[in-house]
């Protein structure tokens, strides 16, 4: 991809726009409305407090990259959503459990405004969720059709002057993509005959994409992971990033894995498991949306350890992970990980982590950056799928010659080095052997 020469000025409104209005999008909403009343800080968001190093280590240049980048300001944030429940932002945020009540109460008015449209929902994909807030239509061309009135009336009656969406919906029961997803005329042909095959999801990526809005699917779902989808985006020219947010345990295992990694020490088995109570844990209970949700959590080590490099230190390593829903504990997660690792000469050791996360308040930030970094992307003029956002996911897109890169560190050189290529800045390779010389 040619580097950008000009990147269009982030004037006016931009709609954000959330199919699901869950527990992780409303933690985003309100934080996003505490913020710009300075009561809450975005702690978590590199576009909002992350720095940048520019030049050599002598020039002392690291501006915040929200001075470094034109990015939309928070106060130009016009928030709607999908669901197939019909409880407002506030409502639904106060069901989550997630904020306490000083901070819902301080936004209260902000949130209640915020109601959603009715969600394309069948039922046959998500098994535990019984809304009535739904759409009806002849076809599943017809739900897309549906889809794409809602977003362009958004847009108009709201006075934006673009949009992005970030999937915050419910992960749906695990499905391959097979003939109908692999060009833009067979998925609209499928769409017309309302092919099985095609979930809730893959129908709001489409219509998203048909209006040219950018597109994060924080869940593990296909949505806009498969050939027609990225084809649609490069020719549309919409730019795209998936999937799954990376939040707690994934998030500590893709800290972790590459360090031990790096040096060179051993790992017989890793296994994970962790508790959580909340509407995506009684959705994850269903096996067949676990099962999506395990493929992408399991991906993740094999990447990073590359065992066919390294047979004698991760060859025949066993990976496990469990996820119970345990309504006790709502949205505060608790994470158990028993690494069995080994050193100098195969002597065994282990290491047990236990973190009591909370799911929403690490994934909303994540929300935000995507949301502001998309919107950047597309003014960049940069289109198809954005590998430089692979940081802030368990299963990152990337294109179908190359494996997905997991490791967190390496994923973030990326997403710095591609921020200062977009503005024409030396991309760091952290060699500086000229101060040495
Ligand atoms: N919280 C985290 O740390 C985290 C991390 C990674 C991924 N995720 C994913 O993010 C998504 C949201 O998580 P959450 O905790 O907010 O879940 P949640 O259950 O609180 O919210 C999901 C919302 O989506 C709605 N929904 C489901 N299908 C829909 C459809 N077709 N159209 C419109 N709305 C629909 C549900 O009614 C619900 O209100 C899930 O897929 C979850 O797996 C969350």
């Amino acid at each position: 991809m040619k580097r950008p020469t000009t990147i269009e000025p982030a004037r006016g409104k931009l709609a954000v726009l959330l199919p699901g209005l869950g527990a992780v999008a409303t933690t985003f909403i309100a934080g996003v409305a505490l913020a710009r009343r300075n009561l809450g800080s975005p702690v978590g968001s590199l576009t909002q407090l992350g720095t940048i190093r520019l030049g050599k280590r002598t020039e002392k240049r690291s501006p915040k990259i929200s001075d470094f980048v034109p990015l939309a300001q928070l106060d130009d944030l016009e928030f709607g959503a999908w669901d197939l429940f019909e409880d407002d932002a506030y409502a639904s945020a106060a069901h989550s459990h997630v904020l306490r009540p000083e901070h819902l109460e301080a936004v209260k008015e902000a949130l209640s405004a915020i109601k959603p449209m009715r969600a394309v929902f069948y039922p046959e994909y998500v098994r535990r969720l019984h809304g009535t807030h739904v759409k009806t239509g002849a076809s599943k061309a017809d739900m897309v059709a549906q889809l794409r009135h809602d977003i362009r009336t958004f847009i108009r009656d709201r006075g934006c002057d673009r949009a992005v969406a970030v999937w915050c919906g419910s992960t749906e029961i695990y499905t391959h993509a097979n003939g109908v997803h692999e060009t833009p005329e067979a998925f609209e042909a499928a769409l017309a005959k309302s092919d099985p095959t095609i979930t809730n999801s893959q129908m709001y990526a489409w219509a998203l994409l048909k209006e040219r809005v950018p597109f994060a699917n924080g869940s593990p779902n296909l949505a806009v992971d498969f050939p027609a989808a990225w084809e649609l985006a490069r020719e549309y020219r919409v730019p795209i990033a998936g999937k799954d947010f990376k939040t707690g345990q994934t998030l500590m295992k893709t800290i972790i894995a590459p360090g031990l990694k790096s040096r060179m020490l051993g790992i017989r088995g890793w296994y994970s498991t962790n508790i959580l109570g909340n509407r995506d844990g009684e959705v994850l209970d269903d096996p067949d949306s676990f099962r999506t949700k395990e493929v992408s959590k399991l991906s993740v080590l094999e990447n990073i350890l590359q065992p066919q490099l390294h047979p004698d230190l991760y060859g025949n390593l066993v990976h496990k992970v469990r996820i119970d829903y345990y309504p006790p504990r709502g949205d505060d997660k608790e994470g158990w990980d028993n690494i069995d690792l080994f050193g100098w000469l195969g002597y065994p050791m282990q290491m047990k982590i236990n973190f009591l996360c909370r799911d929403s308040i690490l994934a909303a930030p994540i929300v935000l950056d995507l949301v502001l970094f998309l919107d950047l992307a597309r003014r960049a003029g940069m289109h198809g799928i954005q590998e430089w956002l692979s940081f802030y996911f368990k299963s990152p897109m990337h294109a179908p010659e190359v494996n997905a890169e997991h490791d967190l560190f390496i994923q973030h050189k990326k997403l710095k080095n591609t921020l200062r290529w977009m503005m024409g800045e030396e991309p760091l390779t952290h060699l500086g052997n000229e101060y040495y010389q």
